[in-house]
């Protein structure tokens, strides 16, 4: 059974599709971890009721981003680790995890990359007027929304709703998310 690392920074939707998956035997996989960097935020309680153990942290309390990764680190290497996923965390990165977790780091991103990259990729689309919206799974490098492409599933959406498309794609993310974990173990 693999052991999965989730990292978080709001909502929490996508980690609860992955615990839930696991608890039903939709993945041979337990998550062992959930790294949060945002103390209040709602998938703390999502947490609670899967009892995942958390890693919770700000930030602001560390002079330099290797410092607070070394910890995550740490704890992951402690826990044998072997995939990470990021949902919603909206942090780059930074190289002390790449170095010691690179090729085992996968994100979920609301855009069919590389188009719309970054934080606001659904708002920005809807803007441009898309027609075609989509989700990609890919590999975590130093650039932001950068690494290879893992999966994509696309969805057509003819209208200027942005909470609708993003309520649209997270359908598709909770099933898109699942399949390729199980892909990848
Ligand atoms: C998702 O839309 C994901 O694509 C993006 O952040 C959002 C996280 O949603 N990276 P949730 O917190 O899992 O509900």
């Amino acid at each position: 059974m693999k052991r999965i690392a989730v990292f978080a920074s709001g909502n929490g939707s996508n980690y609860e599709a992955i615990a839930t998956a696991c608890a039903n035997h939709n993945l041979d996989a337990e998550v062992v971890l959930l790294v949060v960097d945002k103390p209040g935020a709602y998938v703390l309680q999502r947490a609670e009721k899967f009892g995942t153990p958390v890693l919770a942290f700000s930030p602001k309390d560390y002079a330099f981003k290797s410092d607070y990764e070394t910890i995550i680190a740490d704890r992951m290497d402690e826990l044998k680790v072997d995939l990470v996923c990021l949902a919603g965390y909206m942090r780059i990165i930074g190289d002390v995890l790449l170095s010691r977790y690179g090729g085992r780091i996968i994100n979920i991103h609301p855009s069919l990359l590389p188009a719309f990259r970054g934080a606001h990729a659904v708002e920005q689309a809807v803007e441009y007027g898309v027609k075609v919206y989509g989700i990609t799974i890919h590999w975590v490098d130093a650039t932001l929304d950068g690494g290879k492409i893992i999966a994509q599933r696309a969805f057509e959406y003819d209208g200027n709703d942005s909470e609708e498309v993003h309520r649209l794609g997270q359908i598709i993310e909770h099933q898109l998310y699942i399949e390729t974990i199980n892909k990848l173990i």
